[in-house]
């Protein structure tokens, strides 16, 4: 299909199902432009091995691969991450889950000086990474059962000049005996035989889903959180759409307190949170 000029290109790729959007950040990483670039460029030729190069990546799209995964990079909540395909594709949807433990680091938590946040299942390390950009007085733990995706995380840690501390292992296991100010975490969270995971098919299948009815690693994140949570600290939770009242219901089976829910920019139930106290007597 390889077309000489910029907009035969990007028809092109059209032809073959991408969005206009889609064929033009691929066309862009080809040659080193930006979107701008291609719209004022539209009859510039493009050399033999850049047409190639672009049919290849329009292939793999077409396939159903993540443009974040042929690119390299993903923006979230102000920052470019590398990904890879041992890491989820950060969503916007988590940035609800950011906004609202920024909010807690800027009120509840603004008298502590270096208040102990741990990410459960970092992946590229993007809740934890935007956190500790927007708050740096913020002291960063963050766990994943992925050594690949540990590497990912440290990789974006050194390129942005963030300091975290990244560990591997099961949940809380890795932070046996150690309590948090803020707990906050994005688990895998789709249900074993959810048909959207056939869409997914090429993100990891430990970062999508426990299996099950979808709420296993909620439950156990749930279930350990108490013994990690000091008075007063908040615990919140990215979830499915569906997912909130089994979550609240959750927590406050669990004991924490203010249990409330927060909706994505798509207005869907996405994350839900509550705060430890322990029991008065
Ligand atoms: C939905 S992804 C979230 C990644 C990242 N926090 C984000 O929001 O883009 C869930 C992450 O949890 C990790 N994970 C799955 N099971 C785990 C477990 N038992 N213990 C620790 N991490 C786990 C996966 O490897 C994956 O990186």
């Amino acid at each position: 299909m390889s077309a000489s000029t910029v907009d035969g290109a990007l028809a092109g790729a059209r032809g073959a199902g991408l969005d206009r959007l889609d064929a033009q950040l691929l066309l862009g990483a080809v040659l080193g432009r930006e979107r701008s670039w291609l719209i004022a460029h539209g009859d510039d030729a493009l050399a033999p091995g850049q047409a190639e190069h672009f049919d290849a990546l329009v292939a793999r799209r077409s396939a159903g691969e993540p443009v974040a995964y042929l690119l390299g990079r993903q923006d979230f909540h102000g920052l470019t991450l590398q990904v890879s395909p041992a890491v989820l594709v950060p969503r916007p949807d988590t940035e609800t889950l950011v906004d609202w433990a920024l909010e807690l680091l800027a009120t509840e938590l603004a008298g502590t000086a270096a208040p102990r946040v741990l990410d459960l299942g970092t992946g590229s390390g993007a809740i934890a990474l935007a956190l500790k950009h927007r708050c740096p007085r913020a002291d960063l733990t963050a766990v994943d059962a992925s050594p690949e995706a540990l590497a990912v995380a440290e990789a974006n840690a050194g390129t942005l000049g963030l300091a975290l501390a990244l560990l591997p292992g099961h949940w809380w296991t890795p932070v046996a005996g150690r309590h948090f100010d803020l707990v906050v975490s994005n688990p895998p969270y789709i249900a074993g035989d959810d048909h959207h995971l056939d869409a997914l098919q090429h993100e990891p299948l430990l970062a999508l889903t426990p299996d099950g009815d979808g709420l296993d690693s909620l439950r156990e994140i749930v279930a350990g959180a108490s013994a990690h949570l000091r008075d007063g600290s908040w615990l919140l939770l990215e979830h499915g759409h569906d997912q909130a009242r089994d979550v609240q219901a959750l927590l406050a089976a669990a004991g924490l307190h203010q249990v409330g829910t927060r909706r994505d920019l798509g207005g869907n139930e996405r994350c839900t949170g509550g705060r430890w106290r322990q029991a008065t007597r």
